[in-house]
């Protein structure tokens, strides 16, 4: 049965009718470009914060062991960045060969609990928050005043040398490279919520001439050939989603053409699946979790630099009120206009948004906060105990993510600070 705690209006177990078909259809398996999955259901990436510098922590691992024993087909394994200066804060995991064994300590523990683990792979560009970096260029598409950076001295974001994005492609395909290495079944190309290669395909921050720079297409080039590349490179063994943001600002909702043509080019570039995402990290992250955020998401892990920016993100926001499936009009819109397979995210809560989902032709559904909240919802789910998680869209979870341990929700779970702390200890014969 499922703790009362996560679910205070529950009365008791309701089966689950064996009449819905929709349900069936998450619950069964399904492939994913050259992968298996025992089912369709996906954990979104949500960055855990249990990082201890650029490695794994023991909660990172008991965070994806307990989201697999839940259910999850795919649990996803948030932020892995592809180089030391594609972080965004300096507790950010890094895809370094000194991290191989722990995370394939990582990728083992998921895989005995019958699920299937994929790497958020990304870099940050000009979305930097770095005390110390290797190379101390910031990069993004384009040059111009770099706001995050103030506090750091690094004034300026440097616009992408054909060089630097050569580099910057090898190291998504070596950050691949390296999560197949230890046991990851997927990566998923993070090019939404403005990071750097969302910072390519956004009109805001791409101001370069062709060719990559212009239209949508244009924007699109270089995102597709670092697909393209990580494709060549892993996509015969490996799956390789990429996250895409349908919408920068919130007032934009439902305008998706642009990211329509972007999509239309990433399913030509090959990618296996598309998981639908909007808004931006720092002008509208509202629009990512279709509600509003609480003070402690938005002070950030407490620099002066990251509170201000708390408090300008804090008066901006507008009045939203959460519903479910808040990205399901833009999602619709994307699948009508693609063939390649789609994973609808934000606002899955219940039986019934699943079956939603399913019936609206995705291929997948990626959940998120539902999840945190409770990991073993799914099999809830399943079992017909509950038809609705008991999050309630706080957002506080985000608030933790700066925490002493790391991401969780503030109504079921503690969050354990020792096992934060602990590194990943590989057993000697790995
Ligand atoms: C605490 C927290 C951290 C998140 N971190 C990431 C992240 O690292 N990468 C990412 O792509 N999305 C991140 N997200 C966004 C989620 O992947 C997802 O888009 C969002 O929560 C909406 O889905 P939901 O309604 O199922 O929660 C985060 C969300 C939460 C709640």
């Amino acid at each position: 049965m499922p703790d009362r705690a996560a679910y205070p209006e529950l009365q008791g177990a309701v089966p689950l009718s064996a009449s819905s078909p929709a349900l069936a259809r998450a619950l069964t398996p399904w492939t994913l470009g050259p992968l298996q999955l025992r089912n369709r259901v996906i954990k979104a990436a949500t960055n855990e914060g249990m990082a201890i510098g650029m490695r794994p922590s023991q909660a990172l691992v008991e965070h994806h062991r307990a989201i697999a024993r839940g259910g999850a087909g795919l649990t996803t394994v948030a932020y892995c960045a592809v180089e030391r200066d594609g972080r965004t804060f300096p507790d950010q995991l890094v895809l370094a060969p000194e991290n191989l064994a722990a995370l394939a300590v990582l990728t083992a523990a998921v895989h005995a609990e019958g699920g299937a683990v994929s790497a958020q792979i990304t870099h940050g560009g000009a979305f930097n928050f770095l005390s110390e970096m290797e190379h101390g260029t910031v990069w993004s598409a384009s040059g111009g005043l770099n706001p995050m950076g103030f506090l750091q001295g690094r004034l300026f974001k440097k616009a992408m040398t054909r060089a630097a994005m050569t580099q910057i492609r090898d190291a998504f395909v070596a950050g691949a490279r390296l999560a197949r290495q230890a046991g990851f079944d997927a990566v998923e190309i993070h090019m939404g919520h403005g990071y750097l290669l969302s910072q390519f395909l956004s009109p805001k921050y791409n101001h370069r001439k062709p060719p990559y720079g212009g239209d949508a297409a244009a924007r699109a080039r270089f995102p597709c050939e670092v697909l393209a590349a990580v494709r060549d490179a892993v996509g015969d063994t490996t799956g390789v989603a990429c996250k895409l943001s349908m919408f920068e600002r919130w007032s934009q909702r439902g305008q998706v053409d642009a990211a329509l043509t972007v999509a239309q080019r990433l399913q030509a570039s090959g990618a296996h699946l598309l998981v639908l995402s909007a808004g931006m990290n720092v002008e509208a992250p509202w629009a990512i979790f279709g509600s509003r955020l609480p003070p402690s998401a938005t002070r950030g892990a407490g620099t002066l630099l990251l509170r201000a920016a708390g408090w300008m993100v804090q008066r901006q926001q507008p009045k939203i009120v959460y519903e479910d499936l808040y990205l399901l009009p833009s999602a619709r819109q994307m699948r009508a206009g693609l063939s390649l397979p789609l994973a609808y995210l934000g606002g899955v809560r219940s039986v019934a948004d699943i079956e939603t989902v399913m019936r609206e032709g995705f291929d997948a559904v990626v959940m998120g906060r539902a999840l945190l909240h409770d990991p073993d919802l799914l099999r809830h789910f399943r079992e017909g105990e509950v038809r609705r998680s008991g999050c309630t869209t706080c957002n506080e979870c985000v608030g933790t993510m700066y925490g002493p341990a790391g991401t969780h929700c503030v109504l079921t779970q503690q969050g354990d600070v020792c096992l934060r702390r602990t590194p990943v200890l590989p057993p000697p014969d790995m």
